[in-house]
């Protein structure tokens, strides 16, 4: 693509930001410098959440931890139950790490290029490049899932993903500007979230309908091409609700591995298949609810059937945890949903 094309791009992408761009508690308003730590911590909770549900939780994080500094100091534990239902506890684990590195190493301001941000614990290439362009102004090549498709479809890229990725990477840097590149990589999420959808993309209303293949060849919803998905597997397991008084039992899953550090309901092991009656954290007169709990991880899906007992004995393992407060504990999402089914059904 040559420089004329480029100029075609981003002069009416970003007049089109300019008039339509979303207010988000993240975003600075045109003309106010953007607050680095408010660009990074969005940007990690947007990898694997929407923009609905990031809104509120960001709101209250920055209440609680407004700086780097902040962060820095906080206790992992809460760090950590404060992440609950916002993806992978890796992150916040990295979040956690990365603001300890830049207060203690960098002054308690995070590094402006791209290379020495990926130095920073959790910064992959998409997150360095997002917060070079959109926290410094840097030109840098931003894609996530919204400018995956944008930019399949403007260059009608046939090839199917993942393999896609490096021509849609390549392209995307031939229509990058040199000026406003944190603007031009959140007009195109923008653009991607309102007009150019997976389903049904609104070309009329596009500013870049008259530079996009697809649109020409009259197939924008042919891109970006995938390859057939694998068929998630599908695992068992039992989860054990043990109440004493008024207070059940909650212990801390093992550092590594699936949801790693957090607090939960004691499981017995995950398997492929039934039986699932295994692992009980006390003897006890367990009785099985005809409900199991269903979840979706990313990469399986799992019935958990779900065992109740009541017990006298202290146990020498996790906490006795008041069931009025469970709300606090930060449970990860599969044990709040077994936690409701309990609560109706037991
Ligand atoms: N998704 C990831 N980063 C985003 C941003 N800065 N604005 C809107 N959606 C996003």
């Amino acid at each position: 693509m040559d420089a004329k094309h480029r100029i075609d791009i981003a002069g009416p992408l970003l007049d089109w930001y300019d008039r339509h761009r979303r207010d988000l508690p993240w975003r600075s308003k045109p003309g106010e410098i953007a607050d680095p730590y408010r660009v990074w911590l969005s940007e990690v909770m947007l990898q694997q959440t929407t923009v609905a549900t990031v809104r509120p939780r960001f709101t209250e994080w920055t209440q609680r931890w407004p700086t780097f500094a902040d962060l820095a100091a906080a206790d992992e534990g809460e760090v950590m139950a404060a992440w609950a239902g916002l993806g992978y506890y890796a992150r916040a684990r990295n979040l956690l790490a990365a603001a300890r590195t830049i207060a203690a190493v960098h002054g308690g301001q995070l590094p402006d290029t791209e290379a020495a941000l990926r130095a920073l614990p959790g910064f992959g290439d998409y997150t360095a490049a997002a917060v070079a362009a959109i926290a410094f102004g840097r030109r840098a090549v931003v894609v996530d899932a919204n400018v995956e498709r944008v930019v399949a479809r403007l260059f009608a890229i046939d090839t199917p993903l993942p393999a896609a990725r490096k021509a849609i990477r390549a392209a995307a840097d031939t229509i990058i500007p040199d000026a406003r590149a944190g603007d031009f990589a959140q007009a195109m999420m923008d653009l991607g979230s309102a007009i150019c959808t997976s389903r049904r993309p609104r070309c009329l209303l596009c500013p870049l309908n008259h530079a996009c293949a697809a649109q020409a060849a009259g197939t924008p919803e042919a891109y970006p091409v995938k390859k057939p998905k694998a068929v998630r597997p599908h695992r068992h397991g039992t989860l054990f609700w043990l109440q004493r008084g008024d207070s059940v039992l909650l212990e801390r899953r093992p550092d590594k591995g699936l949801l790693g550090g957090m607090r939960a309901l004691p499981t017995g092991p995950w398997r492929d298949a039934p039986p699932l009656f295994a692992d009980a954290p006390v003897e006890a007169a367990w009785r099985v609810l005809d409900e199991p709990v269903t979840h979706g991880f990313t990469h399986f899906t799992i019935d958990l059937t779900i065992a109740v007992a009541h017990t006298e004995a202290a146990s020498n393992r996790g906490e006795w945890w008041p069931i009025a407060r469970l709300d606090e504990a930060g449970l990860p999402t599969v044990f709040a949903k077994a936690a409701d089914v309990v609560r109706r059904r037991a």
